[in-house]
């Protein structure tokens, strides 16, 4: 009789939403550099893709990469189901007008004798290739420059870019998610850490320019079950776990990166964005570098594993409810010391939020 009104309680609690703040959250989100596709799968047959409900047009043209609306302005047909002419020109599959890298019409083969006088054009967006990813952002200024990769130049890494997977979830609360640490115990036991030792080490989160760091003590080692881990193919030895110090980062508002090293001196680095498509909907994209361990096999069993966990995580974060992160803090309850990274997280998100979609 009285455990059922409390629950009832806590459950419509936690479904309470103030949709006009949670949606600043997610509108800020366009002034942001995300990742819209592997840089390998973009080739001069245009790709659709929707970023923040924008549908937008990947292509390469003249070996550079152009995003555009994906919408042809002489009848609205989608340019991702057309043509590259002549490498450097989209043609509409309809009545086969063509833009070039810029998105300006060049040609409308009705009229050819109107070419360099058209005005008509399909909007472009601003894009960087880096780390084998393709970066778009929406809005012409970009609140932040792009997120930093180091490792991505040393050639000492393995680099690989793990296959993408659509989520049913908010944005920001996949990089809590993957950010948090008190879950690794709980639901990755066995694969990230151990059930029997649940604690979180003490740790540090600091602002730092556009990032969000934490770092723990210098001998805040964690046991890591050896046959999860990006173990590489070695020899295991004696001892079943491995012990390894890691601090990421979150550029913000949505990039983490991370910097593994484990106690032999063996690193495993990462880079994960997970790209809002809409307000409940993300496409996960992570490269993942190692700098030990054979080469040849590195693409399979850095995947393997990457998909491991995130098939873990993706039951739990697809059920969490409110969808958007809540806005007001004491929507949820956060442990002192344990949930500090997620309390800074969503301070500065709203920050964020607040100063961009201000009217
Ligand atoms: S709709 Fe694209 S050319 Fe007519
Ligand atoms: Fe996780």
């Amino acid at each position: 009789m009285s455990t059922v009104p409390k629950l009832k309680q806590v459950v419509t609690r936690g479904n309470e939403l103030n949709v006009e703040g949670e949606a600043k959250v997610y509108r800020s989100l366009r002034h942001f550099w995300h990742v819209v596709a592997y840089s390998h799968e973009v080739t001069d047959q245009p790709v659709g893709f929707t970023l923040c409900e924008q549908d937008i047009v990947i292509v390469r043209l003249n070996g550079e990469i152009s995003v555009f609306d994906d919408l042809c302005p002489h009848r609205g047909t989608r340019l991702s189901i057309g043509t590259v002419r002549d490498g450097c020109r989209l043609e509409c599959p309809y009545h086969g007008w063509q833009f070039d890298q810029e998105g300006h019409l060049a040609l409308a083969p009705q009229r050819p004798d109107l070419a360099g006088h058209l005005r008509a054009q399909t909007r472009r967006y601003q894009s960087v290739e880096k780390y084998g990813m393709v970066w778009v952002c929406l809005e012409d200024k970009p609140h932040f420059p792009l997120p930093e990769y180091p490792v991505w130049d040393d050639p000492e890494f393995h680099y690989v870019a793990v296959p993408p997977d659509d989520w049913k979830c908010s944005a920001p609360r996949r990089v809590e998610n993957y950010t948090d640490y008190s879950h690794f115990a709980i639901l990755h036991d066995g694969y990230l850490a151990d059930r029997t030792v649940p604690q979180v080490p003490p740790h540090d989160v600091w602002r730092n320019d556009n990032k969000l760091e934490n770092l723990q003590g210098q001998d805040a080692w964690v046991r890591v079950p050896i046959d999860s881990a990006a173990w590489g193919g070695k020899d295991k030895p004696e001892d079943p776990y491995l012990r390894l110090r890691f601090n990421w980062r979150v550029f913000m508002p949505l990039t983490c990166v991370y910097d593994i090293t484990f106690q032999d001196g063996n690193r495993y680095h990462l880079l994960f964005h997970p790209t809002p498509m809409g307000p409940k909907k993300i496409r996960n994209f992570t490269v993942s570098s190692r700098d030990f361990g054979d080469r040849n096999n590195a693409k399979q069993e850095l995947s393997d594993f990457v998909k491991l966990i995130y098939d873990q995580d993706k039951y739990v974060v697809e059920s969490q409810r409110p969808e958007e992160l809540p806005e007001d803090l004491t929507k949820e309850m956060h442990l002192k010391g344990v949930d500090k990274f997620s309390v800074e997280y969503r301070l500065w998100l709203l920050e964020l939020a607040k100063q961009l979609t201000r009217e």
